[in-house]
């Protein structure tokens, strides 16, 4: 399984759109799901132009769970096309509709983490948008699916000092999973001021992503703005191209180490 989820400690670092960002140039079939607990459609309404999801999404996901159905493979049914091309594929599963329903879903994030998972025996790799780390943590049932987490920052003192406090909650809860996922840091926007080097090193963990500053490009995920010339090939994707490729090889490494203690243990 490669499941990458992606969070953030306070503020809006940029998840959606390094998480968009990734599922875009991603080198092998991938979703991209939006299980940000706090619902604001930021893909459909931003990148994809306010494209009809036709009810498909989490929503209906706890629906059909409700009525005993087995998740797995009904989700891929409730996604929708994130480009026209499907060599490789690549999806979006819609996240909330409304302000409460995240709460109602306390009981399903276990059967949505583990069809999530269950989606790497079909060749496809999956890009959680986990929106913010919260008070009470991430889910506990979506983050035991995930084989890597991966913590957005930008470089100012003020996003690494919140980072700080919710890494100690964000720590706890991967040690309390059976097998712990490694957790690494984006830092998007590196050198506004401090490095991803300097930041790595203060917190003493990886920095696997280091998106561009780009507000232009950026838009342009975020809000649908009009995509500049050579957008795709370019600059901030075409750095970020580079990025997904070395991060699902990474995820890969790691899936065949995890599969050898298996072996070994087993
Ligand atoms: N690499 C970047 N460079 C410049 N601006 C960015 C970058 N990534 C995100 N942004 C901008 O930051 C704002 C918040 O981004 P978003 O992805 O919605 O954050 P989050 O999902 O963390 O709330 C948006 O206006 C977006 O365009
Ligand atoms: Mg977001």
């Amino acid at each position: 399984m490669a499941v990458l989820l992606l969070t953030s400690a306070t503020g809006a670092p940029g998840v959606t759109t390094t998480a968009l960002g990734l599922a875009l140039t991603w080198p092998r079939h991938v979703l991209l799901a939006d299980c940000d607990r706090d619902p604001a459609q930021a893909v459909q309404a931003g990148y994809l132009r306010g494209l009809e999801h036709g009810g498909r999404g989490l929503v209906s996901l706890a629906h059909l769970h409700r009525d005993g159905a087995a998740l797995g493979p009904e989700v891929w049914r409730q996604t929708l096309p994130l480009t026209e091309s499907s060599e490789p594929e690549r999806r979006f599963l819609p996240g909330f509709t409304s302000a409460g329903s995240s709460r109602l879903f306390e009981h399903v994030w276990g059967a949505v983490g583990d069809a999530l998972a269950g989606l790497d025996a079909r060749g496809i790799d999956v890009v959680v948008d986990a929106g913010r780390i919260g008070v009470n943590g991430l889910p506990m049932g979506l983050l035991a699916a995930a084989d890597a987490v991966v913590l957005c920052v930008r470089s100012t003192l003020r996003s690494l000092a919140a980072a700080q406090i919710h890494l100690a909650t964000l720590g706890e809860q991967v040690r309390a999973l059976p097998t712990t996922p490694p957790v690494a840091l984006a830092v998007v926007g590196p050198g506004r001021p401090y490095s991803a080097a300097e930041i790595s090193a203060q917190f003493a963990m990886p920095c696997w992503l280091e998106p561009a500053w780009d507000p232009r490009a950026a838009e342009v995920l975020s809000d649908g703005a009009d995509e500049p010339r050579r957008f795709h090939e370019a600059g901030f994707m075409s750095r970020i191209r580079a990025e997904a490729k070395g991060l699902s090889e990474r995820m890969a490494r790691g899936r065949a180490h995890t599969a050898a203690v298996a072996g070994v243990a087993s």
